[in-house]
């Protein structure tokens, strides 16, 4: 393909609407181009043509049996592409839209094939950004777009990341600035008699309890993070894209779980074994390590900073330059379940001290 064609949006200004109009025919002529959310930057495409949703899969190099969120612009446009709103999707749309949450329901069949990859069902997002909103009110599509990375990498949360790893493979690139969640939106399963957390993201499990009661979690989600016994009958998991290798760093990202003494004797044992090390910690943290190269993602105190940092940290470790990754781990609460999930999901190995 030819060179992606990159416009950098400052302010609503008439540049501004003049890369959101060249963007949209770029979109309407069923090219792909990527743009930010409030969560990561999506790659988009036309979802009611395979053709060019077939483009995203191919820049990506995803997985086909791998569905697509389609993203819409408002509450009223979810009924041009679902067969029903139960009750509960209902309350969780008004609650949470725009922003960052996935609803999984009945499709109608209006989608392309190759969007639900054959599922029943389809993804529905209503994404709180102003580039992303202006950019689906302008070409009065919906938008099947999976993040804009290159198919098990970190999810991409700067245009420079998406340059990394699309350049010269998408039509286009809207580079909006950094996104702010920094984390992906959280899939809820509402095709059921009971709502499921199929991905943890940025709405957190307590914020949707809150307005629905108790909500389940797609059991193999605790399995991937190591808390259920792999005896054979751990599930499957639900959203087909959780069950492949995602995230990952460029060097392998080792988890360590453990008061700072017990970072620091891995840091110790590393670099005694003539390994050089990148490491990925909080502020409170690094500031108790006696060690070099820490990229501190933020504050312990703070994990909606450590989410928003995730993604650049784990990118930011060359293998050229290192041979291991030691990253902190976080408590399980709000974000946290979403942050740990992820790391668990790039970590090649597991140290416990406990
Ligand atoms: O924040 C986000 O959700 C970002 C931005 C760009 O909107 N998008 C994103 O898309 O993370 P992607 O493709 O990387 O992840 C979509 C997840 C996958 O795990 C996929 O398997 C699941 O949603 N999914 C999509 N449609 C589904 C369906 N019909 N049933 C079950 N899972 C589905
Ligand atoms: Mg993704």
């Amino acid at each position: 393909m030819k060179d992606t064609k990159v416009w950098k949006i400052e302010q609503t200004t008439s540049a501004t609407d003049l890369a959101i109009r060249e963007a949209s025919a770029l979109l309407e002529q069923n090219e792909v181009v990527a743009f930010p959310t409030e969560t990561v930057y999506g790659l988009g495409a036309n979802a009611k043509e395979a053709d060019a949703v077939d483009k995203i899969f191919r820049a990506k190099g995803r997985p086909s049996d791998n569905p697509l969120i389609v993203h819409i612009a408002d509450r009223v446009q979810v009924d041009d592409y679902v067969a029903e709103v139960p009750e509960v999707a209902e309350k969780l749309l008004a609650a949470f839209t725009p922003g960052p949450l996935t609803l999984i329901l009945k499709s109608n069949g209006t989608i392309a094939d190759n969007v639900t990859a054959g599922l029943p069902s389809v993804g529905v997002r209503i994404p709180d950004h102003p580039v992303a909103q202006a950019l689906l009110r302008a070409c009065r599509l919906p938008l099947a777009a999976p993040s804009a990375n290159k198919s098990g990498r970190p999810s991409p949360t700067t245009a420079d990341h998406v340059y990394e790893d699309l350049q010269g493979r998408i039509a286009g690139l809207l580079d909006g600035g950094p996104t702010g969640v920094g984390v992906e939106s959280t899939v809820v399963d509402c095709t059921g008699e009971m709502p499921i957390i199929l991905r943890p993201g940025g709405i957190t499990r307590e914020q949707l309890e809150e307005v629905v009661g108790r909500i389940m979690v797609d059991p193999a989600l605790a399995a991937a993070n190591g808390k259920l016994p792999e005896n054979g009958d751990v599930e499957k998991p639900r959203a087909p894209g959780m069950k492949y290798t995602h995230y990952a760093p460029d060097a392998p990202l080792w988890l360590v779980d453990g008061a700072p003494s017990f970072m620091q004797t891995q840091i110790d044992a590393q670099l005694q074994a003539g390994d050089k090390i990148g490491i990925i910690a909080s502020k409170e943290l690094a500031a108790e390590l006696d060690a070099d190269n820490i990229n501190i993602c933020g504050s312990r105190n703070n994990l909606s900073e450590v989410a928003a940092h995730l993604y650049d940290a784990l990118r930011s470790f060359k293998k050229s330059d290192v041979d291991i990754i030691l990253c902190e781990t976080f408590p399980e609460t709000g974000v946290g379940q979403a942050i740990m999930n992820r790391l668990h999901k790039a970590a090649t190995k597991k140290i416990n001290q406990f």
